[in-house]
């Protein structure tokens, strides 16, 4: 199993300036220079009078980068213009999210398997299966803690808590970098978007942020700086406005704590348009504006839109913008380009054999699947299902669909090496078995219930029932906002109406997002939780139905019982009123009189319907002997928190090992507890392992009320345990030196 902390990174880009970069730099017109700082798309399906003068813009040297050119010959003929006019290599970008041809699991199914090694590795693939036909950018990884599941892009990071999405982002940009920049097979990563994209409004995409400095330092900037340190040499800005200020002008943001306090030394390159949209946002007039709003914070490069190309070089004529500030942006861009070997290698050869969906990479998509499903239910032990269970109904408009079950982000998939439940039950289970598929409803989202009776009357003579259900890849990832988190169309009907047949029930769930699932719980004996499983997801799900493999993963977010509880997470504030345990209804009390009134609703219990990290096994671990390595630590020393984890149960098992501290006082109120650390074990029947976790003042770390970070002297609680209400707990003091 892969170890959750990885070793140090390579060094991708030396501080030390380049001399060939700072020799071109000095060669360069201004025109050049902005040529650089310009990024294009190139339809897919494009005019041929649309490609000439994209092939004369770049042969002027006017275009630095493209990003969705996915053809090596295209790429080429691009290449060589700009070779043949100013003799700088293009940087070719593109949406490598999760996978390429063979696409592993969505980034938040991922993050179940709190197992950053695993999504390394599939970055890794990722990078091999792109980098073949010329993509040497990918857009990922997209690093924004968010607590809004009504977010579409929640599919597309790592969850709720910052310490998972750190190590998740570290982990994913030394997989796609692999040995270093321009090593064979490897792509440049881009962390994004940066910063706290995840805080839209409501959830809804594109949407206003307020977030605090103090919370924007210990929630959201984390992860980009786990990815800073992890060496990603490129940083995508959002399109939200944080705190009044969209992010493409936000100078602070980017030139002082990205550019500065962080020691980002990559470029950053805006999103799709964002500099334009700025006068939609209301703080630009125009896109003379725009240009000198975002040239001035510290943009590096434009998406799409076409500011600097038409208006920079006025702006640095009468002096708005300095020449210092356009150089110190080509000198990223240039830098990233050197790195990558464009200069020696401009062009991309064909390779004698393709590594696109090889079998290491359908086993690793497999391997990512199987630990990244969460066993929400189960019930008189429904799973695993039995030898014996030989007459199986399928239901379900996911079933049998090789397209949705890839998710979000997945137009580069293969669709033809995508393997469904039905097939892999249909191999797994042999030619003397019987396994039936009744759609039940066309797709995930009708409304048609004409496919109820047929589906119920083969459920009734079926050993078990497994039932698909969940959200198509549609209604997931940019700009697929829910109001309502409950399973779209008509499927929660059809569930019920299979209930009533008697037959056991095992509800599995693909979907980009949590979903509420307090009706379906109610009836269905198990339930998988599958996000968007990727290429190999139908073997994964069978693997896990069948008990081959265990199932291990665990939320890395919340689930809301309702809507209403959103935004609803583990690390919240304890406030001056908190509830005892799962009150609801209309308190005893008056605010004259304030019995029972306590920080609770009147209609659903103030828990999560699922809280974050938990996950069922088919087997039972106990925790204890939860211990810290001293009682009084002092603030300099390191130390550990170590727990004994025993496979109680009958089977062999994978539990992830979670570790929480809660910091009792602090000069600023304190979360209930935070994640400090986790660590995947397997575990045969009766076995025990003592886990210890190595903490240190940094991990006891937060913004003080000057925003002035340092861990406070005090008690400390220590929990460990498999979810985030785990009990087995220890404590001790911080003092000072
Ligand atoms: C817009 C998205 O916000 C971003 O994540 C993506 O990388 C760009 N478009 C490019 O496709």
């Amino acid at each position: 199993m892969s170890q959750a902390i990885d070793p140090e990174p390579p060094e991708y880009l030396p501080r030390s300036r380049i001399d060939r970069v700072e020799r071109l730099l000095a060669e360069l017109t201004l025109a050049d220079k902005i040529g650089q700082m310009t990024q294009a798309t190139m339809p897919e399906q494009v005019e041929a009078a649309e490609r000439e003068r994209l092939l004369s813009l770049v042969r002027e040297g006017k275009i630095g980068s493209f990003l969705n050119v996915a053809d090596r010959e295209l790429r080429n003929e691009l290449q060589s213009a700009a070779m043949e006019g100013r003799g700088i290599p293009l940087l070719f970008g593109r949406d490598v999210i999760h996978g390429f041809r063979t696409i592993f699991p969505i980034p938040l199914a991922q993050a179940a398997s709190f197992d950053p090694g695993l999504a390394r590795a599939a970055a890794g693939v990722a990078a091999h299966e792109a980098s073949e036909i010329g993509i040497d950018w990918t857009f990922a990884p997209m690093v924004d803690v968010t607590r809004e599941p009504r977010w579409g892009r929640v599919a597309e990071g790592y969850g709720e808590d910052p310490l998972v999405a750190s190590r998740f982002g570290a982990a994913v940009v030394r997989g796609f970098q692999g040995a270093g920049p321009g090593a064979p097979g490897s792509v440049a990563a881009c962390a994004k978007h940066y910063v706290a994209y995840g805080a839209a409004e409501a959830g809804k995409e594109y949407n206003t942020t307020w977030v605090p400095e103090r919370l924007l330092r210990d929630l959201y900037l984390p992860p980009f700086r786990a990815c800073v340190d992890a060496g990603v040499m490129t940083v995508m800005c959002g399109f939200n406005d944080l705190n009044g200020v969209p992010m493409s002008a936000h100078r602070w943001a980017l030139r002082d704590v990205l550019k500065g306090e962080l020691g980002f030394s990559g470029f950053v390159v805006s999103d799709w348009t964002s500099l334009r949209e700025m006068i939609c946002h209301g703080n630009c007039a125009d896109e003379r504006d725009v240009a000198f709003a975002s040239a001035r914070a510290g943009v590096d490069m434009e998406m799409v839109s076409t500011a600097y190309a038409q208006h920079l070089a006025e702006l640095v004529a009468f002096g708005k913008v300095s020449l210092a500030e356009v150089d110190d942006a080509v000198r990223r861009i240039l830098t990233v380009k050197h790195q990558l070997g464009l200069f020696e290698s401009p062009y991309t050869k064909v390779r004698a054999v393709s590594v696109a969906l090889a079998k290491g990479h359908l086993d690793l998509a497999r391997e990512v699947a199987r630990a990244s499903l969460v066993l929400l239910k189960n019930d008189s032990h429904c799973l695993p299902l039995r030898a014996d269970h030989r007459h199986v109904a399928l239901v379900g408009p996911l079933a049998d669909d090789p397209h949705n079950p890839l998710g979000t982000w997945s137009f580069d998939g293969d669709r033809r090496a995508s393997v469904t439940l039905l097939a892999a039950l249909r191999e797994r289970l042999g030619s003397g078995a019987r396994v039936e598929h009744y759609p039940g409803v066309p797709d995930a989202r009708s409304t048609d219930v004409s496919g109820f009776d047929a589906a119920l009357a083969g459920v009734k003579q079926a050993d078990v029932a497994i039932v698909v259900l969940g959200e198509d890849a549609n209604i997931s990832g940019e700009c697929r906002s829910r109001a309502y988190l409950d399973l779209p169309g008509a499927q929660s009907a059809l569930l019920e109406r299979l209930a009533s047949a008697g037959t056991p029930l095992v509800l599995v769930v693909m979907a980009g997002r949590p979903l509420t699932l307090d009706r379906e719980l109610a009836h269905a004996q198990a339930v998988l939780y599958a996000w968007h499983p990727g290429t190999m997801g139908g073997p994964a799900i069978a693997d896990v139905l069948f008990g081959d493999v265990p199932p291990s993963g665990k939320l890395p977010i919340s689930f809301p019982r309702t809507v209403g509880q959103v935004p609803i997470y583990y690390n919240y504030k304890n406030t001056g009123r908190p509830p005892k345990g799962t009150e609801r209804g209309v308190p005893r009390g008056t605010p004259l009189d304030p019995v029972d009134m306590v920080a609770s609703y009147l209609d659903v219990e103030v828990t999560p319907q699922f809280p974050f990290g938990f996950g069922l096994s088919y087997t039972t671990f106990a925790y204890s002997d939860v211990r810290v390595s001293a009682k009084r630590v002092r603030l300099s020393e390191r130390f550990e928190v170590s727990a004994k984890v025993t496979n109680v149960g009958e089977r062999a098992g994978i539990e992830v090992v979670q570790l929480y501290l809660r910091d009792r006082v602090g000069s600023v109120t304190r979360p209930v507890r935070e994640l400090k650390g986790f660590e995947r074990i397997s575990l045969e029947p009766g076995e025990s392992r003592v886990v210890t976790f190595p903490l240190g003042a940094d991990d006891l770390a937060f913004s003080g009320p000057d925003l002035s970070v340092g861990a406070e002297p005090g008690w400390f609680d220590v929990y460990v345990g498999g979810d985030s209400r785990a009990e087995a707990s220890d404590a001790f003091e911080l003092v000072p030196d």
